[in-house]
This record gives C-alpha cells, structure tokens and sequence, in this order.
C-alpha cells in the first residue's frame, strides 16, 4: 500500500441554505478544495451521501455530481453509511490512492437537509425499522435512552452532559463556517426545550446543509502541488448492531470500539499519542461514550472529563471537537465525516486561528451512522 496525503480542502458554510440546491453546495465545496489543492484534473471522485433521495428527491447522487463538476468521464462513487457517509467515503478514497488504483481523488461529502422533507423521519430510516422506528423511536429517542444509562451507571450529570454543549460551541464560536456562532452557558442548556429526556434543544446536533471536500493524493506527490500536506496514517472501519436492544451495553458503542482498536494498531500508537480529535457529537452524550471508548479517558470518566476542561482547546490534555463539532458547527450528515478531516488538516497545517491546538501534530477524525452501527476512524499526521 502506497502512503497518502491529503492536499487541498474546501467547504461551504454549514446553515441553513435556501438559496443553493444540493448541485450548489457539492459543486462549491469540490471547486474550493481542487483550487486549494492546485490540481488540474482528479482521477477518481466518491460522494458521501445519506439520503439525497429522501431529502431532495435526488438519487444517482454520484453521476449527477460528476456531470454538475464537469468532471463527466471520471468514475464517480456513491458512499452511504447515515450519518458515517462522508468519513466512509474519505476512506474509500484513501483506499483508491493507498492501493495505485488512482492518483488525484477528490473525496466529498453533501447533505441538503432543509428543503421540505421531515428530517427527523428521513434520519430515522437509518435506525432498526422494524423493532425500533414502528415503535415511535428517532434518533434523540434512542441517544436520550443511551444517556438515561449512562446517568444511572456512572453518575453522569445533565450539568456534564450540557458541558459538551457549551464547549463546542465556544469552539464554534471561532469557526466562520459554523452553523451556530454562539457562546452558550450550562443553564442556557439546561432551560432549553427538552426534546427526549434528558437531552434538551441544545443538547442535540441541528438540521443542516453544507458540502466538504478534499483531496488526496500519493504521498510521493504531494509536494508537486503544495507546500501544506498531511499524512493519512490509518483508517479503519468497524459496524456494530443497528438496534440499541441488540447490544451487550448502552453506553458503549462496540463499532467505536473495534474502529479504534484497529487504527491505533495500523497507526502505532496509543490513546495518549493523540494531540486532538474530531468526535461523533451528534448528541451530547455521544461525545462522552466516545471519549471513553476511544481510549481518551476511563468508562465512565467523560462526562467529569469535559466538566473538569480536559478536553478544551485552552485547558485540556486532549482538545475534543475543536472545530465547534456537529453541535456547534452543524451536521449535514453526509458532509459532516469530511469537515471533521478539513479541521484535522486546518489544524495539522497550522491554519486553525483562534481554534489552535498548540503542538498539534497527530489527529483522529471518528465519524459514525446512526446510533453507532456504523464508524470509521482516521488518523492524519503533520509533515
Ligand atoms: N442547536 C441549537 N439551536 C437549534 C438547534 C440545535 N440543535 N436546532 C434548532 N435550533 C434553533 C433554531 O435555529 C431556531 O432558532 P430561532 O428560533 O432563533 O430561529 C430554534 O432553535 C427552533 O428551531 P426549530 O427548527 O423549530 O427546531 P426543531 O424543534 O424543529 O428541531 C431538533 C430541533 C433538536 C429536534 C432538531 O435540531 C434535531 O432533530 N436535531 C437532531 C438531528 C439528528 O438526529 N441528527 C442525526 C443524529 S444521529
């Protein structure tokens, strides 16, 4: 397997976008990111997607893309795994290039969720439907029962749970393509509408729209283009059960679990060897359970982990979702898996501003679908 780098990056603003068609969105993100690459032509092309069908109305995603790209005669591939497409489709990229199949890919992910479909019914396709949704379940659902869990076996806090929340979207605060520019506090969370106890408003990620892309290439090649290359040093996946009453636990999530195992061992490292990541934080509790089971801190120990700083840019041992995640940032879940790389490359190459991680040098993306049935983890390392 050939070494691969990544070498252009671009994104629209993640919002609420009624004025760009889902065509808009993907076709600014890839020209940004070819421009930002300084390539003249890509090879190959994968296109994250949930559901384009079901939000717009849109299916053959991955040709509709190419033709709207003029990039026509290129192969171009559909990748779906919910709310994990995009972080699929950056690895089958890697794979593309890592294997010499192509040279130039470009990897991008779109979702345009604020167009007249219901949202919440649309996301909830990717949940168990015959022993789940027909009971009435959506996702904040199945993440508050995941919570409730975790609340009863470690003594996890709705004040902790808030100080996910409140966090990120300091950190998004710092981020111009963030949904949500606002500092928040603990009580602005908790006063907020419960929407599935005990995960209220802002404890959830939003409905979104937004396209991210990026290039990869050889690593060999990398400095033919530019000066600002990062190196891809693993990229796993792993799945999980799809239905919560499947599972051995609820306040693990066993595709984490495995998906880390395997890119700490591809990437020789341990969970200390990690300068900052990009987490899955669709809801609060999500950040916490996978803090813990990315190795991060001990089962149990998130929640008073955020609570105590250690995962802020300023104070802590290992900044967590630095970009403003998805809560503050904003989860158009196709894109989200790529915007989590871009933040892993804006910091890796020092262009993160006021999001800085001081000494960053090894970074993990971990992006997953659903309720964790599905997760792919990257590793990217500065040069
Ligand atoms: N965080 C912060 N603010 C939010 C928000 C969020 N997650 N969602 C909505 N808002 C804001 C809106 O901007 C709006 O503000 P305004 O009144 O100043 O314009 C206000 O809250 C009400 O917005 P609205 O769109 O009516 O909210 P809603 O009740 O329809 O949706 C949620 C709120 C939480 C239910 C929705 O955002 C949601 O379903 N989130 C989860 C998405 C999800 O499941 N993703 C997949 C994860 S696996």
């Amino acid at each position: 397997m050939k070494d691969v780098a990544v070498i252009g990056i671009g994104m629209t603003k993640f919002g609420e976008l009624w004025n760009k068609s889902i065509k808009d969105i993907f076709v600014e993100a890839s020209l940004k990111a070819i421009d930002n690459a300084g390539v003249d032509h890509i090879d190959s092309m994968y296109v994250g997607a949930m559901s384009s069908g079901l939000f717009v109305g849109q299916e053959h995603i991955a040709a509709v893309m190419a033709d709207y790209l003029g990039m026509g005669p290129v192969p171009s591939t559909h990748v779906e795994s919910a709310c994990a497409s995009g972080g699929m489709a950056f690895r089958q990229a890697y794979l593309d290039v890592a294997s010499g199949n192509s040279e130039i890919v470009l990897a991008a992910g779109v979702e345009k969720m604020n167009d007249g479909a219901d949202a919440t019914a649309v996301l909830a396709t990717a949940a168990d439907q015959e022993y789940e949704v027909y009971n009435g379940i959506t996702f904040p659902g199945l993440y508050a029962m995941m919570a409730n869990a975790h609340m009863h076996d470690f003594k996890t806090t709705p004040e902790q749970l808030a100080a996910v929340a409140v966090k990120n979207h300091h950190n998004g605060f710092n981020n111009p393509n963030a949904q949500f520019r606002s500092e928040i506090t603990i009580d602005t969370v908790l006063n907020s509408t419960l929407v599935a106890d005990p995960l209220h408003l802002l404890d959830c990620s939003p409905v979104t729209d937004g396209g991210a892309a990026v290039i990869l290439c050889p690593l060999d090649m990398a400095k033919n283009f530019t000066d600002k290359a990062v190196k891809i040093i693993a990229s796993t996946q792993a799945s999980g059960t799809i239905s919560l009453y499947e599972r051995e636990s609820f306040t693990s999530i066993k595709a984490v679990v495995k998906a880390a195992e395997k890119a700490y061992k591809q990437a020789n490292l341990k969970p200390s060897d990690i300068d900052f990541a990009e987490v899955h934080d669709c809801f609060t509790i999500s950040e916490i359970i996978v803090s813990e089971d990315l190795g991060f801190f001990n089962k149990g120990k998130g929640g008073f982990a955020v609570q105590e700083g250690k995962t802020s840019i300023e104070t802590g041992e290992i900044p967590i979702n630095t970009s403003g995640g998805l809560k503050s940032k904003g989860h158009p879940v196709g894109a989200t898996g790529i915007a989590q790389v871009i933040e892993l490359y804006e910091q890796l190459t020092e262009q993160a501003g006021k999001r800085q991680v001081k000494n960053a040098h090894i970074g993990m993306a971990q992006n997953m679908g659903g309720s964790g049935a599905s997760c792919t983890i990257n590793i990217l390392e500065a040069l």
